[in-house]
């Protein structure tokens, strides 16, 4: 008889690169209570990626408005001098690009030993390949479906491709696939199919400015996939 592995959880991790910046305490608090399993935090440093977003000292200003996974996608290069500075602003997942430097084996071991999970970022053109020689070293995959920079933009329908990969490079292992992107209730069906379970959305989320519609619109990602999983919503 095969061995059955359990599902990775279906997560729900909204970008606040989309959420209003003079509030963002606030915005933090709004999706934490709409259902968010995971704040997903884009750090861009207009050198990896052509636009500046924010770093440790906002990401520390905003920890105590939630108790959820803070989950940092670090779009920065190089990222090695500044994992303390997030571990220590309160970050639980550091996830690196693999394009962002030589040393990918040595960004994961830092990383883990500032006691955090460690994940690494795969860019539209990178192929899964990359994560087979550090796949003892991570707990997460984060699949770029747009090129890294900007919030809201046409999903990469090849990352699907890439997805299904992964899950099967990571059969039995206990890494979550997260998918980073153009994502919403449109294609959260589809790319739980492929073996994604942690779905980022900034726009798909953020559209509509309340909690009320935050929760509509978490709903909406959660329920696509989870049907899509055979769950029920
Ligand atoms: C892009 C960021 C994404 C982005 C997603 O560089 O990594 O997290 O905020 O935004 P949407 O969901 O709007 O594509
Ligand atoms: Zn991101």
């Amino acid at each position: 008889m095969s061995q059955q592995f359990a599902p990775r959880p279906l997560i729900i991790a909204p970008s606040i690169l989309a959420s209003d910046f003079s509030k963002l305490g606030e915005e933090v608090r709004a999706v934490d209570a709409a259902g968010a399993d995971w704040i997903h935090l884009d750090v861009m440093d207009g050198h990896f990626v052509p636009n500046i977003s924010y770093g440790p000292d906002v990401i520390k200003a905003i920890r105590p408005h939630s108790k959820k996974i803070f989950d940092a996608h670090l779009m920065i290069s190089p990222a090695d001098p500044y994992l303390e500075a997030f571990a220590k602003a309160g970050c639980d997942h550091i996830t690196v690009h693999a394009e962002a430097g030589p040393h990918l084996h040595r960004s994961l071991q830092a990383i883990r030993a500032l006691g955090k999970k460690a994940g690494v970022s795969l860019n539209p053109a990178t192929p899964a390949s990359v994560i087979e020689y550090v796949i003892d070293m991570i707990d997460l995959v984060l699949v770029m479906s747009v090129n890294p920079g900007f919030g809201g933009q046409a999903f990469i329908p090849s990352a699907l491709g890439k997805i299904q990969d992964l899950r099967a490079m990571t059969a039995g292992r206990p890494i979550d696939i997260e998918v980073d992107g153009g994502v919403g209730a449109d294609n959260s069906g589809q790319l739980a199919a492929a073996g994604a379970n942690a779905f980022v959305a900034g726009s798909a989320v953020f559209k509509g400015g309340s909690e009320e519609a935050y929760k509509a619109n978490i709903s909406a990602i959660r329920n696509t996939a989870a049907l899509s999983r055979g769950e029920a919503v």
